[in-house]
């Protein structure tokens, strides 16, 4: 027994000595296999195990395992300093010259329409709005139809829509989700729904084939003109500072009645008059009205009980204003702006 222990003891400072020796992977693989695989000494002290006197057997197991743990110890040091050097190698190595400056990652950033329309939103959403979304691949129902636009109107014209094909369209204006929303909740409505428009624009600096609206609807009853007026003066001086006023000019569109555009006092100037605001004072921000009844009538809602406003920002004319870009095509071309 105790020549069987120094057997085990001779082992494993042969074990040390070598597996602290090597030098690569491939020897390492070899000592395991010699020092604690099938067909090494320590197993065939499992075999002598078998024939100890049952008393001896618990003591003498013991001492086996903790000779194997002890090489599998080794081996895993040993592996952890062969990979080390192996790294250290590569690093002195002339392919790897860890002197060379490193390679600058540009930063991504949101778009500035994506900053703008999120403000609107938390603006919006903090006044009680809720955000809605609709297809940007619409047909002439829900573009048009349903808006009150008789069928002869120019904006239903090739020259400024772009149609997939017969009634399929790309939707020219964020309206076309009241419809949706209409045709699809029963009132009190309250909701906003930003996204794309597509018009068949030629690209110049004010105009873009592809640009972005927010709509917003409420329907409820006794909704009156003044709600309107309200919600939008609360929702440029939230999105402008307190000193901004807004103001409506009448306007004609097919679904509000009576219909507006929205100015707000020129955020650069206060009103006196600069390049911003061409002088006037005054920024076109929106279109705006209050529901049509006829709107209400196609859509099935109960044009005696219910009233409604609505409205719809331009998403890019508001970013092109607050960040000062002067060109829409800046906001959709892969232009690096170097100054
Ligand atoms: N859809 C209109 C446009 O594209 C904007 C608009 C005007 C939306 C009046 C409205 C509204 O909801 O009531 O010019």
């Amino acid at each position: 027994m105790s020549t069987d222990l120094d057997k085990l003891h001779a082992i494993l400072q042969n074990a040390t000595s070598e597996i602290e020796g090597a030098q690569n992977f491939h020897d390492l693989n070899n000592l395991k296999s010699h020092f604690i695989g099938k067909k090494s000494e320590l197993n065939d002290f499992m075999k002598i195990l078998g024939s100890l006197p049952p008393q001896e057997k618990p003591a003498f197991g013991k001492k086996i395992n903790d000779v194997k743990v002890a090489i599998e110890n080794l081996l895993q040091i040993a592996e952890v300093r062969i990979n080390s050097s192996i790294y250290e190698q590569t690093l002195k190595s002339a392919m790897f010259d860890h002197s060379m400056p490193g390679r600058t990652f540009a930063k991504g950033s949101l778009h500035p329409i994506t900053i703008i329309q999120q403000k609107i939103e938390d603006v919006l959403i903090d006044m009680g709005f809720q955000v809605t979304d609709g297809p940007d691949v619409e047909d002439e129902f829900h573009n048009f139809d349903a808006l009150n636009t008789p069928k002869d109107h120019p904006a239903r014209n090739l020259a400024d829509t772009f149609y997939v094909e017969n009634d399929v369209l790309l939707r020219t204006q964020t309206s076309t989700v009241q419809v949706r929303v209409m045709e699809n909740y029963k009132p009190p409505i309250k909701i906003i729904s930003p996204g794309r428009c597509y018009r068949n624009d030629k690209f110049d600096a004010t105009h873009s084939p592809v640009f972005h609206q927010v709509e917003g609807l409420v329907v409820d009853e006794g909704i009156s003109f003044r709600d309107l007026h309200d919600t939008i003066n609360d929702f440029v001086k939230r999105m402008f500072g307190d000193d901004c006023r807004s103001r409506f000019r009448p306007h004609f569109f097919p679904f509000t009645e009576p219909s507006a555009e929205v100015d707000i006092s020129c955020f650069a100037c206060g009103g006196k008059g600069c390049p911003t605001c061409k002088n006037s004072g005054w920024i076109e921000i929106a279109g705006a009205g209050m529901v049509d009844p006829n709107v209400f009538d196609i859509l099935g809602i109960d044009k005696e009980k219910y009233t409604g406003f609505a409205f719809g920002f331009g998403i890019d004319r508001m970013t092109m204003l607050i960040l000062h870009v002067p060109d829409i095509r800046m906001l959709y071309d892969n232009l690096v702006v170097t100054e």
